[in-house]
């Protein structure tokens, strides 16, 4: 087995074997969820606070389930009710959290950084649940996954990221595993949703829907993140879904197979139209959640590992 990390801070730092480590007890473990089976004793014992200082339904939702399928205790903070609306800082909570001995602590936080820094501040393992505009390394994954299970492979697929990839996690985090596993990766949007010198990430950028999506396997949409934006992005949402929605015109430039994702929550008329979404011959949306189960139970299963090889090591008096 190679997975050596201590966290999952994001995808930046992952080996692409520890990527291919991680897909492969997520899919065993997407088999067993099918089958009803649970395995209590991988995190027994193990406490996972879940702190979400944004708002979340399918991953906060997905991170409690895996943890209880795997056995941990599992406690969600309030963070709207908690001592942050106090005035206290991230580092304050973060400290007072630890003091309380978690094992597992899986961190959303609309500041770019901020789980790393936390992560530095405790000694459990951490798991970023998305920070800013920074990274979602879990939904990457959980993207992998299901581009895999569809496709036969992940490697040598040509994806199209369309939307608004400035403002995006998830198209950061996708952008470099994709890159990494070795598939051709393009981004499409209008320029004022793609970031500037981004074709130094080694995408190739379109600005016209129908060129952009020419032959690819995968269409992957975003939403139009409006709370990271502070000016007018686009025009109109009824001009960006003309020009940029997701509609089956738009799509048939695709390959006849390609698949269609959206990490959710979609905005239905806005960047993709209801029925492409609903077309069960051509999106694994729903997919894509039953995967972000699996694969929280993978990434939790390999970091507990580690956390508990590395105590042992300590409590044996050896360096790590
Ligand atoms: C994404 C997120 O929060 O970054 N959602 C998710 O985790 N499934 C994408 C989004 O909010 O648009």
């Amino acid at each position: 087995m190679t997975f050596r990390a201590q966290h999952l801070l994001g995808i930046e730092h992952l080996h692409p074997s520890e990527i291919t480590t991680l897909l492969d007890l997520a899919d065993k473990y997407a088999e067993d969820n099918r089958k009803g089976r649970a395995h209590r004793g991988v995190l027994e014992g193990l406490t996972q606070i879940n702190m979400f200082f944004e708002n979340s339904t399918r991953t906060q939702a997905s991170f409690e389930i895996a943890g209880k399928r795997l056995g941990a205790d599992v406690m969600n903070m309030a963070m709207q009710a908690s001592s942050i609306k106090k005035g206290e800082t991230l580092i304050d909570t973060a400290l007072t959290l630890n003091a309380m001995r978690p094992d597992l602590l899986v961190v959303r936080h609309p500041h770019s950084g901020a789980v790393d820094l936390l992560a530095q501040k405790v000694n459990c393992a951490v798991l970023n649940a998305g920070d800013g505009r920074h990274e979602h390394p879990t939904q990457a994954l959980l993207d992998a996954l299901t581009i895999r299970r569809a496709k036969g492979r992940l490697h040598r697929l040509s994806i199209a990221i369309c939307g608004d990839v400035a403002h995006s996690r998830v198209a950061r985090s996708n952008i470099m595993l994709l890159g990494k596993m070795e598939n051709r990766v393009r981004l499409v949007g209008p320029p004022t949703l793609l970031p500037s010198g981004v074709e130094d990430l080694g995408v190739e950028v379109f600005h016209d829907m129908r060129e952009g999506l020419e032959d690819v396997d995968v269409v992957m949409m975003l939403r139009l993140q409006k709370e990271r934006m502070d000016g007018g992005f686009i025009p109109s949402e009824r001009e960006y879904f003309h020009r940029y929605g997701l509609d089956a015109e738009k799509l048939s430039h695709a390959k006849p197979d390609a698949i269609v994702m959206h990490p959710g929550p979609m905005n239905r008329g806005v960047e993709i139209d209801g029925t492409i979404a609903d077309d069960i011959n051509r999106s694994v949306i729903q997919e894509q959640v039953e995967m972000g189960v699996a694969v929280r139970m993978a990434a939790m299963d390999l970091l507990a590992r580690n956390l508990r090889a590395a105590r042992g090591a300590q409590a044996a008096g050896v360096m790590v």
